[in-house]
């Protein structure tokens, strides 16, 4: 049977009948080189050993690759992996291999998030500068929705990619799902960076935008509640496999989805969207709107994700548990109810902070049913039910059609 000693050995020494076998462990790869050069003292191996010509190091070094050791943590019997081996938390199969697919709503995010990318240099700004220099242009309401939204946006953004890449990634252990995180990470940010082209084409001040999340009360708040649900996962000693661990990790999604995306977005989204639909700050309005677009995506992913997490293993669902859950929606909705009334003291375009309650009492309902929990907030209604019609995925590909349609790209090539 022929192996890469064998090959190594027919290159080096046509006359030898090697019978080594490929190196299994650290300890006979670390003996290797010797064996070779011994058994096998061709000019080439001595002129490699005693050389300081990088080529030759590089040679050299490749040639002792032990590929045992990159497979250390991989099931070496079960090379192929059945679908019944994945799982979305805690698995053992090889995370290496994509296919074949156990959960086809994930990678259809992921086809759909590339379907709809975009870039915020694509929006022009020009009326926007035009509208935000002139004094007049907008009231001093409007102007401090604004400034409030960016400088939570800003930042929030970016906590959320941290979370994706330093806390969540590592421990969903499921490739098609970690494909759409990689697809959601490069999302967030694109959304970084569209509140950074915002912030720079209308000349604001950088430092005092990006500090709000430190500086201004209701947006702190907000930030600081989010950060309290990932420092104990990024740490790089933390791992799943415990029912407490797998409930931080469950607390963290619950935080960051249906919390973070799910309702601390959500005021802000319709303050700017609003705007834009009373003509005022039309760019922004619309890097918001792909924004949104993009996050409805996120939260449906993860809240996916969580009662996917549920159904695997629901000894993790304990009524404590679920208690805990609704603790969580509701701590987020009352900080972004402070934050509406933060942002909208008096009334303005249109709604104002007692309009918003209502509306964010909706939303936290939804988030809760979304999770099997119970509603809270009993006979919430909507008040902007245009936002629904944004959100609402059948009417969005309505509301976006021209947009989607150019933004497609290279796979619906045919060869007929
Ligand atoms: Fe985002
Ligand atoms: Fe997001």
């Amino acid at each position: 049977m022929l192996n890469w000693e064998d090959y190594h050995k027919e290159e080096t020494t046509p006359a030898s009948s090697a019978v080594l076998s490929m190196p299994t462990t650290p300890e006979q790869s670390a003996e290797e080189p010797a064996v070779a050069s011994a058994a096998a003292p061709t000019p080439k191996l001595e002129s490699v050993a005693s050389s300081t010509d990088p080529m030759a190091k590089a040679i050299e070094a490749v040639e002792h690759i032990d590929i045992a050791a990159g497979l250390e943590e991989l099931e070496m019997g079960a090379a192929r992996v059945s679908v019944d081996e994945k799982a979305m938390i805690n698995c053992r199969a090889d995370l290496n291999q994509l296919v074949p697919f156990k959960y086809d709503w994930a990678w259809q995010k992921y086809i759909d998030g590339c379907a709809n990318h975009w870039m915020p240099q694509e929006v022009n700004m020009t009326a926007d500068v035009a509208t935000w220099k002139n004094p007049e242009g907008l009231t001093d309401d409007e102007r401090r929705i604004v400034m409030r939204n960016l400088g939570y946006f800003s930042t929030a953004d970016s906590l959320v990619a941290n979370n994706l890449v330093l806390a969540i990634y590592r421990l969903i252990t499921n490739p098609e799902c970690r494909q759409y995180i990689l697809r959601q990470a490069f999302e967030e940010a694109i959304h970084t960076h569209a509140y950074q082209y915002c912030i720079e084409s209308l000349g604001m001040d950088e430092a005092e935008v990006f500090n709000m999340y430190r500086e201004v009360p209701s947006v702190a708040k907000k930030a600081a509640w989010s950060l309290s649900h990932t420092h104990e996962l990024s740490d790089p000693n933390f791992n799943t496999g415990t029912p407490e661990t797998d409930q931080t990790l469950l607390r963290n999604l619950i935080g960051f989805y249906a919390v973070t995306e799910g309702i601390f977005f959500y005021c802000g989204f319709t303050q700017i969207l609003s705007m834009g639909r009373r003509n005022k700050m039309m760019g922004v309005a619309e890097q918001f709107q792909y924004i949104l677009r993009d996050e409805s995506m996120h939260l449906n992913f993860g809240i996916d994700v969580i009662n996917q997490i549920k159904l695997e293993n629901p000894q993790l669902w304990t009524p404590e548990f679920q208690q805990e859950a609704i603790q969580m929606i509701l701590e987020g909705t009352q900080l972004e109810i402070e934050y509406a009334r933060d942002t909208m003291p008096r009334g303005v375009l249109g709604m104002n902070a007692a309009m918003m309650e209502e509306y964010l009492h909706f939303i936290a309902n939804r988030r809760l049913s979304q999770l099997g929990l119970p509603e809270q907030y009993a006979g919430a209604q909507n008040p902007f039910p245009w936002m629904s019609e944004i959100m609402d995925l059948r009417k969005e590909k309505n509301f976006f059609e021209t947009r989607v349609i150019e933004y497609q790209t290279g796979g619906a090539l045919t060869w007929d």
